[in-house]
């Protein structure tokens, strides 16, 4: 049944009934829309704007329908026009003519907008429990495997020695700052557009104020038209979701690289990895390549919610019923993968014997003699390209920088000090590297400490 028979003759179009509807995907914020009545109703008697036992009968009727939602002893039906229309029909079924009371100075304008609000602080919380555990992970990880050391790469190609552990911390980094988007966002969301009506207000004597603390809401929506009209705050968190969604599909992707034969850098657990029908030698890495797909629809779900705003007159309109479906994707998919990359690590093992065997003579370690000859003064381009025809001469020749003895080095300048040896190797060119955030075994500890700081709870 709908909400709205009285202005109409005629009936609903089953089609337009079917397509007008949103119970199917918005039945998922029952509970939102159970705890925002419960708290409407308390305020309405509270004002006196319904009786002392009309606000009873109210909130013990959603009371005990949320219980038996809870339990299954109830279930929402199918055929209402939305979640607000189903929850009302079911208390009416219960209590009487006086469930019609509830709606009294609300409108499901207002009623939705604070719904999408309560149930995505909730899932926003959620999803940062979730990711707090996969960079606590990184972090663990990081320290598991201090001494791994592996090519660093630019454009892909080997570029200077680096810690395993320094890698991992980068993405701790990247998901730090996913966190502090979702806390920002998070911040925004938190304000009640309950009491804005249907876009103007309300002439009831409501106390917004009473129904803000009693669902924990941070602040109140300051403008009516704001509060019904507005979707920034979905936005925001697909937005925050999106980039997360960036960081997990690279990892995912440098999970699946460092799987192949070729590198053999990590070994995944079975229990995340998949066979082929065809193939018996096969143990493929889905997880990783489904996180690193599955960023395409998030993008997918904010560009939705960009367009579907973008052309709105103020307040209201029904195209806004359609901001559901991307969040709630969003929100599920977000999370499935933070959880599933999580999993993924959890069971991962690095292997150091084939991380330190691909810097075997892969002259990573150039820059560390050009620096050698820039601290005994050479001006650095000039280092720079004497060590380059030294590259030259090696690839020419068949040999690789550690074969090279001193003599060979001042061969070709005489003013290569004797320590530049000692710098050739991967560990003396990773460790000299002391700079704050550096890659060396101090900067690399020193950045653990602060990692561990910043998984730390914020002082209240
Ligand atoms: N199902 C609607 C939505 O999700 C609820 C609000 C309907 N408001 C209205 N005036 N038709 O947006």
């Amino acid at each position: 049944m709908a909400l709205w028979g009285g202005r109409f003759e005629g009936e609903t179009d089953a089609l337009v009934w079917a397509f007008n509807q949103s119970l199917p995907f918005d039945r998922r914020l029952w509970r939102q829309d159970i705890r925002g009545s419960i708290a409407h109703a308390r305020m309405l008697a509270r004002q006196g704007i319904v009786a002392p036992d009309e606000g009873e009968a109210l909130v013990a009727g959603l009371k005990a329908l949320s219980s038996d939602l809870e339990s299954g002893a109830a279930s929402l039906p199918d055929d209402a026009e939305d979640i607000h229309s189903a929850v009302e029909g079911l208390l009416r079924s219960r209590i009487g003519p006086v469930a019609g009371k509830l709606h009294t100075a609300r409108s499901r304008n207002d009623q939705v907008a604070t719904d999408v609000r309560l149930w995505l602080k909730d899932e926003n919380t959620r999803l940062r429990e979730d990711l707090a555990r996969l960079r606590a992970l990184l972090v663990n990880l990081a320290e598991a495997n201090f001494d791994v050391l592996l090519p660093g790469r630019t454009h892909h190609q080997h570029a200077q020695p680096i810690r395993l552990a320094h890698h991992l911390l980068a993405y701790f980094w990247m998901f730090s700052r996913d966190d502090g988007r979702l806390a920002d966002a998070h911040r925004r969301a938190d304000a009640l557009p309950l009491g804005a009506g249907a876009l103007a207000g309300t002439p009831f004597p409501i106390d917004r104020e009473f129904v803000r603390e009693q669902l924990g809401f941070a602040a109140l929506c300051e403008n009516s038209l704001d509060a019904v009209a507005d979707r920034d705050f979905a936005v925001e968190f697909c937005a925050a979701g999106s980039l997360l969604m960036l960081h997990l599909s690279r990892l995912a992707e440098e999970i699946v690289l460092w799987n192949t034969p070729e590198f053999g850098f990590v070994e995944l657990d079975d229990a995340v990895t998949t066979g082929s029908s065809i193939m018996p030698q096969k143990k493929n890495p889905d997880v990783a390549e489904l996180i690193r797909g599955k960023t395409g629809r998030v993008y997918g779900d904010l560009i939705t919610l960009l367009t579907l705003m973008k052309g709105l007159v103020l307040a209201y309109n029904k195209d806004m019923q359609e901001d559901k479906e991307p969040l709630f994707d969003t929100a599920d998919t977000v999370s499935a993968c933070v959880r599933l990359m999580t999993r993924l690590l959890a069971g991962a093992r690095f292997r150091p014997e084939k991380t330190g065997a691909a810097l075997h003579g892969d002259f990573s370690t150039a820059t560390d003699l050009a620096d050698a000859l820039a601290a005994a003064e050479v001006p650095f381009r000039e280092a720079h390209e004497i060590v380059g025809r030294l590259v030259r001469e090696c690839l020419e020749n068949g040999r690789i920088l550690e074969d090279l003895s001193l003599e060979d080095l001042r061969q070709h300048d005489g003013r290569f000090p004797a320590t530049a040896l000692h710098a050739i190797t991967p560990r003396a060119s990773a460790d000299a590297r002391r700079s704050r955030g550096g890659t060396g075994a101090e900067a690399v500890r020193e950045q653990i400490r602060r990692a561990r700081a910043a998984l730390e709870p914020a002082p209240p």
